[in-house]
C-alpha cells in the first residue's frame, strides 16, 4: 500500500510540475479585429488566461483604448494595442497564436454567405500579413463565412509558400457550445457536464450536431432530435434576430473563441489529449477538402483528425444533405484567391 501511495504522490508532483511549466510557457497571442463586438470581450478573456504571456491587440481603429482598458486587469499577460495597417506587422511579430474575428457581422435577413464580399478581402489582407510576419503561428479564423474564409486563408498561405494545414483552424466551437446548452436545457442536465461533437461546417445545414454521440447518453424522440438539430443550426440567427440589426453573437462567441484558443495553447504546451471540434483541411469525408470534426491538438497544431464514429440514420442524412453547400463554399473561397482576390 505504501509503495502504491508513494507512486501516486510522485505522479501528482510530476503532474503539478508539468501543469506549472505548461502554464508558465511564454505564449504570444494576437487578436486581429480586437475593437469589435467579439474582439473586445475576447481580448478580456485572453487577458484573463494564465496561458497567455503577451497579448497583441490589432484593429484598424480603437485598439489603443481597448488595450489600455484591458491592460489594467491584474493577470499575467502583458498587453499592447496596435491601430492602423502600418502597425499590423509589428503586432504579429513572434505570435504563437493569431485569432481573427475581423470583419462585418450579419444583420437580420442575411445569411453568412452575404458577408463574403467584404470579409473575403479582409481575411486575405490579414493572412498575407500573417504569412509575412509569423508564418509558424497557429491561426484561428472566426470571420464569416468560415466555410469559405478558411479556404481563403489556405490559398493565401499557399501563395506565400508558408501553408501548413496543421496550423490553420476555422472556429466552430460556438456550435458545440450551443448544442451542449440546448441539449442540457431539453433534458434538464447541467450544461457544463454535457458534451457532443458538432461536425461539418459553420452555416445553416452544414452544422451537424451528433446527438447520438452525446455524453451523458440521451434518448431523443425524432421530434426532439429535429428541434434540437434545427435550433443548433439556427442558433446564430436566433441572436441576429434578437439583436435586431445590432450584429450577431459576440459574447457567447468570445467565450467560445477563448475556449478554442486555450485548447490550441494547451496543445502547443504539450498537454495530452486536448480534443476539440474544428474546421480544418481534412480527408475524413471524401470530396470535402475542409471539414469540422474532432481534432487532437498538439505541439505543432493538428496532431490527429479523429474518425467521425458511428452516425445515426438521421445524422447520416444530415451529412449527405450538407455536402453540396459545403463543397460550393470551399470552392468559392479558393477561387476568390486564385482569381486574384
Ligand atoms: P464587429 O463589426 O463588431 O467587429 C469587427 C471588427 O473588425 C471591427 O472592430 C472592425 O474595425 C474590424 N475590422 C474590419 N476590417 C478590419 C481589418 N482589415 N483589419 C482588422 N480589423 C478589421 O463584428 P463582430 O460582431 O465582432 O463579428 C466579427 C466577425 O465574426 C463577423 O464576420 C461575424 O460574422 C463573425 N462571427 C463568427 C462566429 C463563428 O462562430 N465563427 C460567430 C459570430 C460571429
Amino acid at each position: 500500500i505504501f509503495r502504491a501511495t508513494a507512486m501516486e504522490a510522485s505522479k501528482l508532483v510530476l503532474r503539478r510540475a508539468f501543469a506549472r511549466s505548461a502554464s508558465s510557457a511564454k505564449r504570444r497571442v494576437v487578436i486581429l479585429g480586437a475593437n469589435g463586438g467579439i474582439g473586445q470581450p475576447l481580448s478580456l478573456l485572453m487577458k484573463l488566461s494564465p496561458l497567455v504571456s503577451d497579448l497583441g491587440l490589432y484593429d484598424i481603429v480603437g485598439t489603443p483604448g481597448v488595450a489600455a482598458d484591458v491592460s489594467h486587469v491584474n493577470s499575467r499577460a502583458q498587453v499592447a494595442g496596435f491601430a492602423g495597417e502600418e502597425n499590423l506587422g509589428k503586432c504579429l511579430k513572434d505570435a504563437d497564436l493569431v485569432i481573427i474575428p475581423a470583419g462585418v457581422p450579419r444583420k437580420p435577413g442575411m445569411d453568412r454567405d452575404d458577408l463574403f464580399n467584404v470579409n473575403a478581402g479582409i481575411v486575405q489582407t490579414l493572412c498575407t500579413a500573417v504569412a509575412k510576419n509569423c508564418p509558424k503561428a497557429l491561426v484561428n479564423i472566426i470571420s464569416n463565412p468560415v466555410n469559405s474564409t478558411v479556404p481563403i486563408a489556405a490559398e493565401v498561405f499557399k501563395k506565400s509558400g508558408t501553408y501548413d494545414p496543421n496550423r490553420l483552424f476555422g472556429v466552430t466551437t460556438l456550435d458545440v457550445v450551443r448544442a451542449r446548452t440546448f441539449l442540457a436545457s431539453a433534458k434538464k442536465l447541467n450544461p457544463s457536464e454535457v458534451d457532443l461533437p458538432v461536425i461539418g461546417g459553420h452555416a445553416g445545414a452544414t452544422i451537424l450536431p451528433l446527438f447520438s454521440q452525446a455524453s451523458p447518453k440521451v434518448s431523443l424522440s425524432t421530434k426532439e432530435l429535429d428541434a434540437l438539430t434545427k435550433r443548433t443550426q439556427d442558433g446564430g440567427t436566433e441572436v441576429v434576430k434578437a439583436k435586431a440589426g445590432k450584429g450577431s453573437a459576440t459574447l457567447s462567441m468570445a467565450y467560445a473563441g477563448a475556449l478554442f484558443a486555450e485548447a490550441c495553447l494547451k496543445g502547443l504546451n504539450g498537454v495530452n489529449n486536448v480534443i476539440e471540434c474544428t474546421y480544418v483541411e481534412s480527408s475524413v469525408v471524401p470530396g470535402l477538402s475542409f471539414f469540422s470534426s474532432k481534432v487532437r491538438l498538439g505541439k505543432e497544431g493538428v496532431d490527429e483528425i479523429l474518425e467521425l464514429g458511428s452516425l445515426s440514420d438521421y445524422e447520416q442524412k444530415g451529412l449527405e444533405a450538407m455536402k453540396d453547400e459545403l463543397k460550393k463554399s470551399i470552392e468559392k473561397g479558393r477561387k476568390f484567391v486564385q482569381s486574384g482576390g
